[in-house]
């Protein structure tokens, strides 16, 4: 069966909860396409070479999931060559065999348009960013700087800038609990497996 979950929206919307929670309950593979970004980003050098030569051991690092390392690759994102250097890499992974989830912000609208459920996962730039907060400490408003700061970078870019798909299904989770949220998902897939 071929079956792709798309999965965008702003950072710290809840979109890599959902899609980890969504991929375990129906037994999918999962891709964290921000990892790809973030890697590129963190790697140093022409970004659009090392887009070009990314391996396995450039998406171990210990260091993508800092702030730092997400302003680096919303930085590289905008640079058509390294998006264009990550693509056959995201679409094989999202048409294989068995059922994929990849989570991102040009996943519905460009990675793979044909995607069987896409969803678009927000929340306001507050709640985001407080929750960001909550786990990396610091001043709150200066993290609710960089959440704006990056938010008109990955909507205000010309190639695959972040926006919902016309046909996407819109979760706000601003004032949803995670779990409600995963159900809400959970059934849209549901529906769309067994119509
Ligand atoms: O989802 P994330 O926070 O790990 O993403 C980090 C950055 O990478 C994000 O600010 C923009 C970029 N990105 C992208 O342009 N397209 C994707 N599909 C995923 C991430």
């Amino acid at each position: 069966m071929i079956f792709t979950v798309a999965i965008d929206g702003p950072a710290a919307a809840g979109k890599g909860t959902i899609s980890r929670a969504v991929a375990e309950r129906f037994g999918f593979r999962y891709l964290d396409t921000g990892l790809l970004y973030r890697a590129v980003g963190v790697k140093g050098g022409d970004p659009v070479a090392a887009a070009q030569t990314l391996t396995a051991e450039d998406l171990a690092r210990g260091d993508l999931r800092s702030l730092a390392a997400g302003q680096a690759a919303s930085r590289v994102a905008a640079i058509p060559e390294v998006r264009a250097a990550l693509v056959d890499f995201q679409r094989r992974f999202a048409r294989a065999e068995g059922g994929a989830v990849l989570d991102g912000r040009d996943i519905g609208t460009v990675i793979c348009p044909e995607a069987e459920v896409k969803l678009y996962v927000t929340a306001s730039p507050e709640v985001r960013a407080h929750r960001r907060w909550l786990e990396v400490g610091g001043e709150e408003a200066k993290v609710l700087a960089e959440v704006q700061e990056r938010d008109a970078r990955d909507m205000g870019r010309a190639d695959a800038p972040l926006k919902a798909a016309e046909d996407a299904a819109v979760i706000d989770t601003s004032d949803m609990a995670i779990e409600a949220a995963i159900d809400h998902a959970c059934r849209i897939i549901t529906a769309r497996l067994a119509p």
